[in-house]
């Protein structure tokens, strides 16, 4: 297959999943894919017995070495979905605070024959680096790297879309704030454009928007009231103070007055849009109450879909795990 280094490294030889890093390079079907097996563990929430048991003897280790509140619960509600066992480990009461390294905490941790791995750290990078130093049937899924990429938000807000609107080739799609420092804004564009949409902008001030953003097939837009004509999706980010290290604005407050959605500014999009955010959502600095809670809002829809996603993303990499050792052990 004919596709960039971090993609091959996600995939087997035959293309199946085996771990999930970013979005970057993977082909549309494989997107589908995964939209179309999500959607299908959509309904498992509403079931009785909210179990499958595709990861039934399998151990899953959640390794959050960064905050997280959404991401985390639906990672391990996604594999509890799945039967799986799952450990969270305590990063703050791990050796990891008396100085072991990453890599003897994951070594330690493969030893109890884990057979996934959830990973969130604030280095760009670390998911990738670790899908390459572990052994080959360990499933490296990254839950966010620094502000690289996160590949399930993107793909839980895909599906959002999917199951709201039209085909993606008929959308516009506005992502609005914080775009530069955004490890979800680069995955969303990554599967946006993947799966046809052809009309994809990022708006906000030119201190947040990364330089080259044209060479990804999007429009950019200091003016929020025009980047909003006429769309069918906002997605609006969080400001990410934590991983600025100089001003990028001049306040908050100034920053409402140009880059929140109100409910005046909504009026711009189609009377239909949807509106989105990963959050946290910080009220009254990117987006108006009203709006967040409004009827056009699918904030907490996307909550629920990550658990779909998830399940969908960990049952499909670990088949292609036990694809690829059969593939191996055949080889031998
Ligand atoms: N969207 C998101 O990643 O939220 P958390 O930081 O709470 O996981």
């Amino acid at each position: 297959m004919n596709l960039p280094p971090s993609a091959q490294l996600q995939l087997t030889e035959t293309g199946e999943l085996r771990h999930f890093l970013s979005i970057d390079g993977l082909p549309k079907t494989l997107l589908e894919r995964i939209l179309d097996t999500a959607n299908s563990f959509v309904v498992v929430g509403n079931q009785e017995v909210k179990k499958v048991p595709l990861l039934r003897g399998k151990t899953v280790v959640n390794l959050f070495f960064e905050n997280s509140t959404r991401t985390r619960s639906t990672f391990e509600l996604a594999a509890q979905r799945l039967s799986a066992d799952v450990l969270n480990l305590d990063i703050n009461t791990s050796a990891t605070s008396k100085g072991e390294s990453l890599l003897d905490t994951l070594r330690n941790l493969r030893a109890m024959h884990s057979d996934m791995f959830v990973v969130r750290h604030s280095q760009s990078g670390a998911a990738h680096f670790i899908a390459q130093q572990v052994t080959p049937n360990v499933a490296i899924i990254n839950a966010g790297d620094g502000r690289h990429a996160h590949p399930t938000q993107a793909m839980l807000d895909m599906l959002t879309i999917y199951r709201h609107k039209a085909s993606f080739d008929q959308l516009k799609v506005a992502i609005v704030g914080d775009i530069l420092h955004s490890r979800v804004a680069r995955d969303q564009v990554h599967a946006l454009t993947t799966l046809g949409c052809q009309d994809v902008r990022l708006i906000g001030p030119n201190t947040l928007l990364p330089t080259a953003a044209e060479e990804l097939g999007v429009t950019t837009y200091n003016d929020l009231d025009k980047g909003l004509e006429d769309v069918d999706v906002i997605i609006m980010l969080r400001l990410q103070t934590e991983r600025m290290d100089s001003a990028f604005l001049p306040s908050a407050s100034e920053y409402y007055q140009a880059y929140g959605l109100t409910r005046q500014r909504l009026c711009k999009a189609k009377s239909d849009a949807i509106v989105m955010h990963p959050g946290p959502i910080n009220r009254g600095i990117e987006i108006e109450s009203e709006v967040a809670d409004g009827e056009q809002s699918l904030i907490l829809n996307q909550v629920g879909y990550g658990i779909a996603i998830r399940m969908a993303v960990m049952s499909m990499a670990m088949s292609g795990q036990m694809q690829q050792r059969q593939i191996m052990e055949a080889n031998q």
